[in-house]
């Protein structure tokens, strides 16, 4: 019988549990705080397929996208800590194969004594199916952590896609190189639901991140590296901002309009237009 870890040596499980391990550092996984899904290669899973059992039940999720049908995803598991990922993987992530209908799951591997994907997986599921139609399928990684310094903004700032790109952009020269298309923002919700993970899909359907207010941020993107580099960056630049609004002196001097205009042209990117004055 082949020992069911090996798989963790399959590159595609390095990464995945690398990121958690490198999220956690980063102070934005407290507890069980944040979770991470992947939407597995076809090479990857024929390299996994033999670690996979396949006896465990389908389970509903509430949700449903035609185009995720038969994919494969490494999900964290619901009350699982971050930390702990590096640590013991085949209790505390999962993969999970989705059914035809693209609407249940059922865990193939990993996630043992009890464990289930975490409980924003409609909404990773629901954001998975946009951001893949929306990238041609290149997007298979979502991410959300809880950082401290975007959600420290959501209680300074309006809640307003508008307002938080430009704060965002203005904060350092190369946030709106890194995502151009800006931050959509999700007012308070409850988590863990159809409903939150109905209105963060509708967002990405045209943002790469979205912040949940008093919450946290959700990143997507083709890999981890991208995709871990995203949420870095907003993060950063919220604690920046942060930083300046603190220091209780007047503001002399920002990234102007044209600062903007002239990165964009020379950085080849297109800034959301509608942002700019
Ligand atoms: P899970 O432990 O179910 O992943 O939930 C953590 C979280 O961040 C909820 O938003
Ligand atoms: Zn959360």
């Amino acid at each position: 019988m082949v020992s069911n870890l090996g798989i963790l040596n399959i590159e595609v499980l390095r990464g995945y549990v690398q990121m958690c391990s490198d999220g956690w550092q980063q102070g934005w996984h407290e507890r069980n705080g944040g979770n991470l899904t992947y939407r597995m290669k076809p090479n990857e899973v024929e390299k996994c397929h033999m670690f996979f059992q396949t006896e465990r039940p389908w389970m509903p999720m509430g949700v449903q996208a035609a185009n995720l049908a038969g994919e494969y995803f490494i999900t964290t598991g619901s009350g699982k800590f971050l930390r702990n990922v590096e640590l013991k993987p085949q209790e505390n992530i999962g993969i999970v194969q989705i059914n035809e209908a693209g609407d249940s799951w059922r865990i193939v591997w990993g996630l043992e004594n009890g464990g289930q994907p975490t409980s924003e997986f409609p909404s990773h599921f629901l954001n998975h199916s946009v951001r893949k139609e929306a990238t041609d399928g290149a997007c298979r990684v979502i991410y959300h952590a809880h950082t401290p310094a975007i959600i420290a903004l959501t209680y300074l700032l309006p809640l307003d896609a508008r307002v938080f790109t430009r704060a965002l952009w203005q904060s350092a020269t190369e946030c709106p190189v890194v995502f151009p298309g800006g931050v959509g923002v999700v007012p308070w919700m409850v988590p863990g639901g159809p409903a939150i993970a109905r209105a963060t899909s509708e967002l990405m359907k045209e943002y790469d991140a979205a912040v949940w207010a008093h919450h946290g941020l959700f990143c997507s993107g083709a890999d981890f590296d991208l995709t871990f580099g995203l949420m870095y960056t907003i993060e950063k630049a919220a604690e920046i901002y942060l930083k300046v609004l603190s220091s209780g002196q007047p503001i002399l001097q920002t990234i102007t309009d044209d600062d903007l205009r002239a990165i964009a042209h020379d950085f080849g990117v297109t800034l959301r237009e509608e942002f700019l004055d």
